[in-house]
């Protein structure tokens, strides 16, 4: 080999294996002592042992202001390339803020680019690990702009491929908005951060002392704002979660989800007949519902923390991969509201995205009333639920184990918005409203004049509940398929989704809809 040839090649092998973190190793132990691993520590462990392929790691920044004329950091502050998670593969990039703080120039934008493009081509998904300051302030708009060609690629890559972003440090001001497209956002407690603005700015603008953790560190995304789908305890299990959620969901739109083997066994699931309480009024936990239905161990919960009135998650019936939405009666006694149907919706926009079956479990009252429910646009956010299980073409099939009361029972992915096959427990009560405030209304000068209006009002209540609080009205219209018991409910489902595995339904055509924002 030409001895200049080996030369360079020596430097980018022996950068390669030293780890690319070229701001040496005094902020490698800078990182460490933030308890965050190495830009090549987070690669390594993503992937599978020795099937990371990296690219452009002889990349250099052009500017030279502000004193970026002294050092060239090979790699430019960012790891890129393509590797495999168990056996399945996967494009990365990985941010390294031993370099200039993992700043974000025109060349490290290239090489995300090139990554986001390669995957799209080729089908696979996208795992950005984030950690940086922002755009590279020497740079101006050439870094502005590397931004811009990201979030684009995000938006046209968005619906093709999975894109998983994993805030791992830093991530602030415009540089939120890559993640923020990505469909789904892990965070570390304690060493990651997203915000707009941060602290400073805050206390100028509206003089409130806040800490960059409550204002945007996991646990604050993941409970109040909903941004961030997962706050995991340490990287590896960030790390670890990732895998895990990969492992439920396929490489591309046009791939279905892995599927496990599965040997059908006795399907009956007995314990689920004594789940739902015969108080009507007492909650139990739409989990145990799912745990009981599922593959064991299989539930994956996605968005735990934020929006608990609403469970979302994926899972595997019968071995294969499918997408849960359930109201959780433990929380708000399972009612609608802004938060849970934008979770909802969100959720259930990916798994149609992305050819994941849909299964809804519906204990819902309805809407959440109030003048913050109203003033915030419960109108417009509730819409987004219904508008996009209307518009998932991917099989949707609907248990409704209690209440499934007025507008949400047609959201909740009732036969009339497209459902494939809709389930009801015995347990079921079907009606436009809950029996008192029905009878309320309805019967309202009848138990006025009444002598005794109280006794009046509980034969009333008592009358609606026998005519409406049960499934059979529903059944005898079609609407629902069929009333089952509880124990019944797998072994329905398993044979539910195999009838509908090849599912074809066609939308009107149309550019796009316009889901209400
Ligand atoms: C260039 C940067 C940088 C940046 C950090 N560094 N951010 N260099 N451009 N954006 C450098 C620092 O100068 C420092 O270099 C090294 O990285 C480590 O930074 P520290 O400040 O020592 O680290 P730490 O104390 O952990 O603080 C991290 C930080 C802070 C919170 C991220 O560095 C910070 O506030 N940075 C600026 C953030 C910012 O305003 N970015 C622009 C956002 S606007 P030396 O050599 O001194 O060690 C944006 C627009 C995107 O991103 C627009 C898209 C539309």
């Amino acid at each position: 080999m030409d001895k200049k040839i080996k030369e360079k090649f020596d430097i980018l092998t022996r950068h390669n294996k030293e780890a690319l973190q070229g701001g040496g190793a005094k902020r490698i132990e800078q990182q460490h002592a933030k308890g965050k691993l190495t830009a090549r520590e987070r690669v390594e462990l993503l992937l599978d042992e020795g099937s990371f392929e990296e690219l452009g790691k002889g990349v250099t920044h052009r500017s030279n202001d502000f004193g970026l004329d002294k050092e060239h950091f090979l790699g430019d502050g960012v790891i890129t390339g393509y590797g495999s998670i168990n056996g399945r593969l996967v494009y990365v990039f990985s941010q390294d803020f031993t370099v200039l703080g993992g700043s974000l120039s025109e060349t490290h934008a290239e090489k995300i680019v090139k990554i986001m493009e390669l995957a799209m081509k080729n089908g696979a998904p996208v795992i950005g690990l984030n950690d940086s300051g922002g755009a590279r302030i020497q740079e101006g708009v050439v870094s502005l702009g590397g931004y811009a060609d990201i979030f684009y690629r995000n938006v046209l890559a968005s619906g093709v491929v999975p894109q998983i972003s994993a805030i791992l440090g830093p991530c602030a001001g415009g540089a939120v908005y890559s993640p923020a497209m990505t469909d789904f956002i892990f965070m570390v407690e304690n060493t990651s951060f997203m915000f707009v603005t941060g602290p400073n700015v805050v206390k100028t603008v509206t003089h409130e002392n806040v800490t960059a953790e409550e204002l945007g560190g996991a646990s604050t995304h993941s409970t109040k704002s909903g941004v961030t789908h997962f706050a995991c305890a340490n990287e590896a299990e960030c790390i670890s979660h990732i895998k895990t959620l990969l492992s439920y969901i396929p490489q591309n739109c046009e791939d279905e989800a892995p599927w496990l083997p599965y040997t059908s066994g006795d399907e009956k699931r007995t314990q689920l007949n004594d789940l739902v309480p015969a108080n009507p009024n007492q909650p139990y936990d739409m989990r145990e519902v799912i745990n009981g239905i599922v593959d064991e161990n299989s539930f994956f919960e996605i968005h735990k923390n934020f929006a608990e009135n609403i469970v979302v998650g994926f899972a595997r019936l019968a071995g294969r991969s499918i997408g849960i939405v359930g109201n959780q009666p433990a929380s708000l006694a399972g009612v609608l509201d802004i938060h849970s149907s934008v979770k909802g919706a969100r959720f259930v926009r990916f798994c149609d995205s992305f050819n994941i079956p849909l299964l809804v479990l519906e204990d819902v009252p309805g809407f959440l009333p109030g003048t913050d429910q109203e003033w915030n646009a419960i109108i417009t956010n509730g819409a987004k639920l219904l508008y996009a299980f209307s518009e998932a073409t991917v099989p949707r099939v609907t248990v409704i184990t209690r209440k499934a009361y007025g507008g949400a029972y047609d959201v909740m992915n009732s036969k009339h918005i497209g459902a494939d096959l809709n389930y009801a427990w015995p347990t079921a009560e079907i009606a436009v409203m809950g029996a008192k405030g029905a009878a309320e209304i309805i019967f309202k000068k009848e138990i006025s004049e009444a002598k005794d209006p109280e006794a009046k009002l509980a034969e009333k209540v008592d009358e609606y509940t026998t005519k409406f609080a049960n499934p059979y009205i529903a059944a005898s219209r079609g609407f629902i398929d069929e009333v089952i018991f509880p124990e019944q409910t797998r072994e329905k489902l398993i044979r539910a989704f195999q009838m509908l595995e090849n599912k074809v339904a066609v939308l009107p055509k149309k550019k796009h809809g316009n889901i209400p924002l």
